[in-house]
């Protein structure tokens, strides 16, 4: 039996393959990320592929640079010929909760201004209906413990993200709320509630933006497409 960095590793290397020369390609961020651009880097030393990189974190952006690849902001590009990223949860219509990893306000603007994505992940994260992960929501910090009470009345059980005791930060500065709601019954009624939230910065539901899901499982890699 593969473990899950094994099926993580394989749909990051098959996931490589749609990267062509030439092309401008927004880098996702996180453990599965992170085997794309190691296959990625590969195929710059052994076949001199030329590609432009968009970072989603600054840890992407510093692991790309680390590996030979040119890497631009977003407000340096025309358009994103695809962005490949991984995802927390993805269902059968390929909408997903991403965020695990803090990053998904730079992840959605790229996606956004992206023609097409890709997201690669293991079999585990393949759900029928989203929601037991929970739902990061990026905030900015003034006022984040009045937005918390706001959640916590609407039933969504948030959690301010801590590490070492302290509320972690992402690549803005600000503050990730967790909503534990188990089940999500009506992603795009969440999604525009939260948006329409003061004091929140984006939210990790991924609606309709990908086209293309890389699924490493025990046998073998596959593909859902929309
Ligand atoms: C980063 O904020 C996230 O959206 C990641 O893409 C997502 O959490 C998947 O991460 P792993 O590949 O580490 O599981």
């Amino acid at each position: 039996m593969k473990s899950q960095d094994e099926l993580k590793k394989e749909a990051g290397y098959r996931a490589a393959d749609l990267v062509e020369d030439g092309m401008t390609v927004g880098l996702g961020t996180g453990s599965t990320v992170r085997y794309l651009l190691d296959a990625l880097g590969e195929r710059i030393k052994k076949d001199g592929v030329h590609f432009i990189g968009v970072p989603t974190s600054k840890r992407t952006a510093d692991y790309g640079r680390e590996l030979g690849m040119e890497i631009k902001s977003l407000d340096d590009v025309d358009q994103i010929d695809i962005t490949i990223d991984g995802a927390d949860e993805v269902d059968p219509d390929l909408n997903g909760i991403k965020g695990g990893g803090g990053a998904q306000t730079w992840e959605k603007l790229v996606a956004t201004n992206s023609k097409t994505c890709a997201w690669i992940v293991d079999e585990s994260k393949v759900v029928d209906q989203l929601g037991k992960f929970p739902l990061p929501v990026e905030v900015l910090a003034y006022g984040h413990k009045q937005l918390v009470k706001r959640m916590a009345d609407l039933g969504y059980r948030p959690e301010v993200r801590l590490v070492d005791g302290q509320p972690f930060e992402t690549d803005e500065g600000n503050i990730i709320i967790d909503l534990h709601l188990d089940q999500i019954d009506d992603p795009y009624a969440l999604a525009d509630k939260l948006s329409n939230m003061t004091g929140v910065v984006e939210h990790g539901l991924f609606l309709d933006m990908t086209q293309t899901v890389v699924i490493g499982g025990q046998d073998g890699t596959k593909l859902m497409n929309k």
